[in-house]
């Protein structure tokens, strides 16, 4: 039997899971690390963090299994997008990652759109000039920190980071490439327009390549640090919503998936580029070759209800604790007793501003209706709601492209939750899967680590053997019309607010 590992590099922690050539999953470890929030709005990590947790983990899932690690023929890792690593010519990281749900770069969004000319934008990378996406980033490091950016060597996303320090080759592929608003989707290429216009030197861009493409092997330093062996292969990997894509089997028209991960994500597949012009959802290379992908991306979709259970759930914390329980569940616990609105409270998940749909850095959370009869149970539930409000509205955009998907999985953290994937039947009025290994971008890219050493002949012959469905929830109709009162007064609340979120970010 052949093993094939896959590291999934995530905002909260970095998990690997060790799987079987089948996708069975031998073993897995989780290590987590911190978001660091310099300034209301911004969010940076320290890639040194990433590195570390990716060899901890790595240690770990061979030692939990009985695994000859001459055995794990294969390794991918799938990344959260966007965020910025800057590397000197020795390969040392130059400062902390800015990352994708970093709101920082209004101006130099502002900046790139009437350098390069919306509508050229759009046609040559198939999406707008967003805050979340990699060149604005580039742009305010070379504006704000100029003697950093001169030592800048190469411009690598996360997982191409930990790529570079598993095999010690730079390198970079398309399903990620597509969200730096640097790449030319037609040509699969870092667009030399773009590129000449905003004055980024093309040396500072790595060799692309496909997701399933190997990249290169474990390196003798990295094969000492984690217990691989340098005859297993890395391929280059993918970002973590296409490798969720091929983790939950949506390799065809017709099937999408629903994430509550950090972010929520409302991810379809398709054989063709389709663009929203309001740039609300994006338009992504998938990690099956020439294929693409539709996405919506939220930014405080898990990060709402950490960030409620972190600050105002202690004690649910010491529970779980001492009873060995995840809190989640007994957070749960209170919720699910209240009824259907949460007695008239509305939140708005806007804590890091927003991306999908409404595009705007600088709103914030907001919990409408707020009442003396509400309590903290009420709140959580409102977080549940609202955030699973905000996926509908994507998911809405999404349906007035013409794609309506017949089959939505959900994955992410929050899909554990049956109570949470309830709601997403309930509030989409449609049948919500799931999958029977849970691991979504972590068997992803395990799965595009068999492809890379021959074990199957494509992405989609692998998904065949290594994914299988395993439940469904339908949609209760009484439900559906019980949340979608709610949901219509939802829609109204931000274009009410849009104008005082802009006023309250130029209180000083
Ligand atoms: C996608 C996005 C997030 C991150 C983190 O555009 O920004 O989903 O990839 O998960």
């Amino acid at each position: 039997m052949d093993y094939f590992i896959g590291v999934d590099l995530g905002t909260s922690g970095t998990k690997t899971v060790l799987f079987d050539e089948i996708g069975k999953k031998i073993s897995s470890h989780t290590i987590e690390y911190d978001l660091i929030q310099p300034q209301n709005g911004w969010a940076e990590q320290n890639p040194a963090d990433w590195w570390n947790a990716t060899v901890g983990t790595i240690k770990e899932v061979i030692k939990k299994s009985d695994v000859n690690p001459s055995d794990i023929k294969g390794l991918g890792i799938s990344g959260q997008m966007h965020g910025l690593v800057m590397v000197d010519k020795h390969g040392e990281v130059l400062r902390n990652s800015i990352i994708w749900c970093d709101g920082r770069t209004g101006e130099e969004c502002k900046e790139i759109t009437e350098t390069i000319g919306k509508e050229r934008l759009i046609e040559i990378t198939a999406n707008p000039a967003l805050t979340g996406f990699t060149a604005g980033k580039i742009l305010w490091v070379r504006k704000h920190e100029p003697e950093l950016y001169e030592q800048c060597h190469q411009i690598l996303l996360p997982k191409d980071y930990i790529r570079y320090k598993l095999t010690g080759l730079y390198g970079a592929e398309v399903s990620d490439a597509s969200g730096t608003n640097l790449l030319d989707i037609a040509k699969l290429e870092w667009s030399k327009e773009i590129l000449d216009k905003l004055n980024i030197s093309q040396d500072l861009m790595p060799k692309l390549a496909n997701s399933v493409d190997i990249a290169g092997n474990i390196s003798e330093e990295a094969s000492k640090s984690t217990g691989l062996t340098v005859d297993t292969i890395v391929c280059y990997g993918a970002g973590d919503n296409a490798s969720a894509g091929i983790g939950t089997g949506v390799v065809s028209t017709g099937k999408a998936f629903t994430t509550i991960g950090t972010s929520g994500v409302v991810f379809a597949h398709s054989d063709e580029p389709q663009i929203d012009k309001q740039g609300r959802v994006h338009t992504f290379c998938s990690a099956v070759p020439n294929k693409y992908t539709i996405m919506s991306c939220t930014l405080s979709a898990g990060l709402s209800l950490k960030w409620f259970r972190d600050n105002f759930c202690t004690s649910e914390i010491e529970v779980a604790k001492y009873l060995g329980k995840d809190s989640y569940d007994i957070v749960n616990e209170g919720v699910e007793k209240l009824p259907i609105g949460a007695d008239k409270l509305i939140f708005l998940p806007y804590l890091m501003g927003e991306r999908s749909p409404i595009l705007d850095e600088n709103a914030r959370g907001v919990f409408f209706g707020l009442s003396a009869i509400h309590t903290k149970y009420h709140m959580i539930r409102a977080i549940m709601e609202g955030v699973m409000y905000s996926q509908k509205q994507c998911l809405d955009v999404i349906n007035g492209m013409g794609v309506f998907p017949k089959e939505m999985y959900a994955c992410g953290g929050g899909a554990k939750s049956e109570f949470w994937r309830q709601m997403m039947a309930d509030i989409y009025n449609t049948e919500v899967l799931t999958v029977q290994n849970e691991e979504g971008p972590a068997l992803g890219v395990a799965i595009l680590a068999t492809v890379a050493c021959g074990k199957y002949k494509n992405v989609e012959s692998a998904c065949e053997v290594m994914i299988k469905t395993k439940s469904a929830l339908e949609s209760n109709i009484t439900n559906h019309e019980a949340y979608d009162k709610f949901y219509k007064l939802y829609i109204k609340l931000y274009p009410m607010l849009k104008d005082s979120f802009q006023e309250l970010k130029k209180i000083n």
